[in-house]
């Protein structure tokens, strides 16, 4: 199996961003294990599941599989194909944020996302993965494994600032809440629930910039690369 770099934490912790500037500073594909979470989500919702209904695992896998739901090479990472077009868009709406932590909650979608997670490695390409169970479940035999924190309301300015949105008290009070909202849901299920891996390594990007944050990872990284043994 080729290199792993785990990266977990909460939502808008800066997952996404940091592990695909570590991957392209060592050569690695980014793999944001969160999108096809989302990919499979926005296929449950357009397939008429409804927040708080239960859902149909096989019937939302089979649609899935049906429409070719995948992760294509773009050069620096995998993105979330469906149809044959680019999901990046569509994957990051309020109806899929709002609904993707349930459809993650379901064991049979989980072992669904896993497989396709774990191929690439497999299949010798190194790889940088972003997500809240990879060090803990999907790959626990990781090369390095990071978990990624900074406080709510860093995470919840990043994520207005990212969206283009205002970042005034009002925005920041709702934003942080719904937040705190989606770690609960992820932190509390059942199955791979978020939490930090015994031996991953706490970073919390507070009080870092992003070039810091990314730098540390990388330090990192190659250290574990060049260990003997
Ligand atoms: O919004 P953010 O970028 O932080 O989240 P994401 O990485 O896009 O993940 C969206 C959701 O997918 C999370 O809130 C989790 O419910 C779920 N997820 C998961 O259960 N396991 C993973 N490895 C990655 C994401």
């Amino acid at each position: 199996m080729a290199h792993v770099i785990a990266i977990d934490g909460p939502a808008a912790s800066g997952k996404s961003s940091t592990a695909r500037a570590v991957a392209e500073a060592l050569g690695f594909a980014h793999l944001d294990s969160g999108a096809l979470y989302r990919g499979v989500t926005l296929v449950a919702l357009e397939h008429g599941a409804t927040p708080g209904a239960p859902l149909d695992a096989n019937a939302i896998l089979l649609e899935a599989e049906r429409r070719g739901l995948s992760l294509l090479y773009d050069g620096t990472g995998f993105s979330v194909y469906l149809g044959g077009e680019p999901a990046d868009e569509a994957i990051r709406s309020a109806p899929v944020t709002g609904m993707v932590s349930a459809v993650s909650a379901v064991p049979e979608i989980r072992e669904w996302v896993n497989e396709r997670l774990r191929a690439l490695p497999g299949a010798g390409q190194p790889v940088v993965v972003d997500g809240r169970d990879i060090g803990t479940v999907v790959f626990p035999d990781a090369t390095l494994k990071v978990f990624l924190t900074a406080s709510p309301r860093t995470r919840a300015a990043r994520r207005l600032t990212q969206r283009g949105q205002a970042v005034g008290d009002a925005e920041l009070a709702q934003e942080t809440s719904l937040l705190a909202a989606r770690d609960a849901a992820d932190s509390g299920r059942p199955v791979a629930p978020l939490r930090m891996a015994e031996d991953a390594v706490p970073l919390d990007g507070t009080a870092l910039t992003f070039a810091e944050q990314v730098a540390e990872i990388v330090d990192l990284a190659r250290a574990r690369m060049t260990r003997p043994g």
